[in-house]
């Protein structure tokens, strides 16, 4: 006899909180797509209480997905909660995830409020939630330091209300494995009425025991669902990553005995999406996604492996979605097979003018470089989102000139709400004069605190990739870019963090 363990994805809401990982719109609508396309059983689509972006995100993203879950988090009082659910109206299945923090430290010195005015609050919260959703999750945050005989009252008395879930968060990522496991398990087994809810985990990773704390979590405190993320995104060091635990609780399902509703080939595709999007770029030695996931450098792991794979390898790199022998797209591929390249790549596009729009960018910059990899297609379709979205500033033309000896200068030509305007400016080398056109002309002010470039595909020929991060008054974003020109690819970054900077401005600072 097999339980279910219910994947429970917080990419959009816990990992977007991550200092730099704000998302659009659309392109979380990308990503929930994409999620829905894994199986995911529950979405957390956002905070809707946060922002008028983050409720019409919520809504866009419940009114789209019909397979998974959709939930939002929200602040234990009941404007939070009427937004939630008002945001949630157009699910399939809607969840609200109400939380309080309930350790001492917390609720002294962030809540100022007393253990019976947090009790209250938190009975109060899942009873008026109750009444306008079934499925409620409700999180003591920081949980794991929590007293526990508190919690048990909390957790008693939350159940009474009517939570379904209850989820016990590690939000400082404090917990050892089996800690952990067994606090859960004393939880489950002092309260009363404890099998009347399913017991979820939610781990922290600043020792870089997430993924391990929640197995814990699982096995040895019967836990049965587990919140994580794509690529372990999140605030601080992220979250328990998705593709880890999942792949862990799959590949040794001897040990665990878990059912997993998860269509794994679809991992790869999320992984890159959402690195693409936040320019969160993954490491190589990354377990599961990452570059070298499935290489074998040394000689006898590759004489071994061609032997016999699993002399090596304990789990299969079609079955998270790495394709082998793959045919690269160029110049002389055609619409069909771009078309095609793009759904098993997971990308779903609105309509025909959509396809037809980036199939003639697939075009241009197939005439600039002869193998188009999937890593090129899908830097293009995340530009594609957008000129889509309608963003405020968007890159036109750019020339600049650099010569051994001279000081570099460099002239950009982009758009404001549609207008095309023109900057110039001269720069320590070709990069930051073409940034510094930008500024002359946005004077945004804000300061850059991270360049980074990469080579989407490996060699000089490939596309470069390049991140910006930016500071201003408080909110950092990432901005990404992707050009054969490291120089483009450099304004194009820019130009999409200023946009992120100002979608992000109406923003208040989500908790937990
Ligand atoms: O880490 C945390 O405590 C959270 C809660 C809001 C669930 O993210
Ligand atoms: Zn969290």
């Amino acid at each position: 006899m097999t339980d279910k363990l219910i994947i429970f994805d917080t990419t959009l809401r816990d990992g977007e909180q991550s200092p730099g990982a704000s998302m659009t719109r659309d392109e979380k609508l990308r990503i929930a797509r994409q999620l829905e396309r894994l199986k995911v059983d529950v979405i957390e689509a956002g905070f809707a209480a946060s922002s008028n972006g983050d409720f019409e995100a919520v809504q866009l993203i419940a009114n789209t997905i019909k397979d998974s879950t959709i939930c939002s988090l929200s602040r234990a009082n009941d404007k939070d909660i009427a937004r939630a659910a008002e945001a949630l109206k157009g699910a399939n299945r809607a969840r609200i995830h109400t939380f309080i923090a309930t350790s001492a430290l917390h609720m002294e010195k962030k809540l100022r409020m007393s253990p019976d005015q947090v009790f209250e609050q938190a009975k109060q919260a899942v009873r008026f939630a109750r009444n306008l959703v079934e499925d409620i999750e409700f999180s003591p945050e920081d949980g794991y330091r929590s007293d526990p005989d508190f919690l048990c009252r909390v957790l008693e008395a939350v159940i009474n209300e009517g939570a379904t879930t209850i989820n016990v968060p590690d939000t400082v990522g404090y917990a050892i494995p089996e800690l952990y496991g067994n606090f859960l398990l004393d939880l489950r087994t002092r309260i009363p009425n404890s099998d009347k809810a399913i017991w979820s985990v939610h781990c922290h990773n600043d020792l870089g025991m997430a993924v391990a704390n929640s197995l814990a979590g699982v096995k040895i405190g019967g836990a049965r669902q587990v919140e994580c993320t794509i690529n372990g995104l999140g605030e601080r060091a992220g979250n328990c990553s998705l593709e880890e635990i999942v792949m862990a609780v799959k590949t040794r399902r001897d040990y665990f005995n878990l059912e997993l509703g998860i269509d794994t080939r679809h991992i790869l595709a999320a992984s890159r999406m959402v690195s693409q999007t936040t320019g969160f770029v993954v490491q190589p030695n990354k377990a599961v996604v990452g570059a070298n996931a499935f290489a074998h450098a040394s000689g006898i792991h590759q004489d071994g492996v061609l032997k016999a794979r699993d002399t090596y390898e304990i789990m299969r790199a079609e079955d998270v979605g790495w394709t082998a022998n793959k045919i690269v797209l160029g110049k002389l591929s055609g619409r069909n097979a771009f078309k095609q390249r793009l759904q098993e790549l997971g990308v779903q596009m609105e309509s025909e003018a959509e396809i037809n729009a980036a199939f003639t960018r697939f075009k241009e910059l197939a005439d600039r470089k002869s193998e188009i990899f999937d890593e090129d297609i899908l830097a293009l379709v995340s530009e594609e989102t957008v000129l889509h979205d309608k963003e405020q500033y968007a890159f036109v033309s750019l020339s600049q000139h650099s010569e051994t000896g001279e000081r570099p200068e460099a002239s950009i030509v982009f758009t404001v709400d549609g207008k095309e305007v023109k900057g110039q400016s001269e720069g320590n080398g070709p990069v930051d004069a073409s940034l510094k056109a930008i500024e002359s002309h946005v004077k945004s002010g804000a300061e850059m605190v991270l360049y980074s470039v990469n080579a989407i595909s490996g060699s000089t020929e490939s596309q470069g990739e390049v991140t910006v991060r930016l500071q201003n008054s408080g909110r950092v974003v990432n901005g990404v870019g992707a050009d054969p020109d490291i120089v483009v690819a450099s304004a194009k970054a820019y130009l999409s963090a200023l946009n992120k900077l100002q979608s992000k401005a109406d923003r208040v600072a989500a908790q937990g």
